[in-house]
């Protein structure tokens, strides 16, 4: 039997390339190995955007688009939505009972998720009771298909480790080994920085989406941050100087090109403008096939739509024997 994995993305709408590089295409090869169950947390979504629902609809299917351009394959990945499948709520009130409170309270990811919240809704906004619950949650969500791994990036694991605690005293207080103690699988992938040099995220208006046509991806790459010592386009540049430019042309060419580039740079032989213009080509190149194939699901959205409502289905199916299960160790009426 194959193992299991879970990973889920909050629904934050249209992804950018960033999340195709760091997450996706990881999912993408996992699939062919692992029994792979992927989904959209809109439960998670909610415990800092309970207030910003208009789009959350949209939202969802945003995200599966991109996860099936990108060559998730709902033939052998299981694609859900969290909150189409409401078992995972009630392991979450069995996982809450028996996690202690400090363990949520020392969770460093929800502090961090605390302190954003504070500084951009200001003084008066409120880390919820479902905020807290965070960690818990996403336990439900791994334990709820029993996963051996989980696909992150390093951001979540701690949220991993206290799925395991979790896993384990559950276990232990009903004298059952029927928890799998989920491991984190890291993705040894570099990261992806914003046109500006900061982290890439759709705040910042510094990524390039998935969904970007040619022309926009173009004109986003040529405002890339380059070599800020360079005055004409004949300077002698330092492609390690160059903060955005040459760290794309690193991720998206091969060595071939990257050396090209390096010396055409380094002696004075090709100006920014050129450079990111020829960039861009090997990025549109890069992500052709994947936007054709987005291009088909935005107007093919009931075919998206039939595959979140079977996957959902299939994964409800699952989680409903697990359920049961869970209620005769714990002992609950039936
Ligand atoms: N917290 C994850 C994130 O923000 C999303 C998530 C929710 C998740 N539940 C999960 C990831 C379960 C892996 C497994 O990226
Ligand atoms: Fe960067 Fe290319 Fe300009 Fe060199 S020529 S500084 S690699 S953008």
């Amino acid at each position: 039997m194959k193992e299991r994995i879970v990973s889920g993305m909050r629904p934050t709408g249209k992804l950018h390339i960033g999340h195709y590089l760091g997450v996706i295409q990881n999912w993408v090869e996992l699939q062919k190995k692992y029994d792979s169950f992927f989904f959209a947390a809109d439960w998670h979504a909610l415990t800092t955007k309970y207030d910003k629902t208009e789009t959350l609809k949209s939202d969802v299917i945003d995200v599966v688009t991109d996860w099936l351009a990108a060559g998730i394959d709902p033939e052998i990945s299981t694609i859900y939505v969290q909150s189409l499948v409401p078992e995972i709520a009630e392991l979450n009130i069995y996982l809450s009972m028996v996690t202690p409170q400090n363990w949520v309270e020392r969770d460093p990811t929800l502090k961090d998720m605390a302190k954003i919240l504070r500084t951009k809704e200001g003084a008066n906004s409120q880390v919820s009771y479902g905020l807290l619950g965070y960690p818990v949650l996403m336990s439900s969500d791994i334990l709820m298909f029993n996963a051996d791994a989980v696909p992150v990036g390093i951001d979540q694991v701690a949220h991993i480790e206290i799925t395991r605690d979790i896993a384990r005293r559950f276990n232990n207080i009903y004298k059952t080994e029927f928890f799998h103690e989920a491991k984190p699988l890291l993705n040894n992938c570099s990261l992806i920085c914003g046109l500006d040099g900061n982290k890439m995220g759709k705040s910042y208006g510094n990524d390039i989406k998935i969904s970007d046509t040619e022309e926009t991806t173009t004109k986003k790459i040529m405002t890339a941050v380059t070599d800020a010592s360079r005055m004409r386009k004949d300077d002698p540049g330092h492609p390690d100087e160059c903060r955005v430019a040459y760290k794309y042309w690193e991720i998206f060419a091969d060595d071939e090109q990257i050396n090209t580039v390096r010396c055409e740079c380094e002696k004075g032989l090709r100006g920014c403008a050129d450079c990111k213009r020829m960039l861009a080509a090997v990025v549109n190149e890069h992500f052709a096939q994947i936007r054709e194939k987005r291009l088909y699901y935005e107007t093919h959205i009931d075919e998206v739509k039939d595959i979140i409502c079977q996957g959902s289905k299939r994964a409800r199916t699952e989680a409903a024997k697990t359920i049961e299960k869970i209620r005769e160790i714990i002992g609950m009426y039936s």
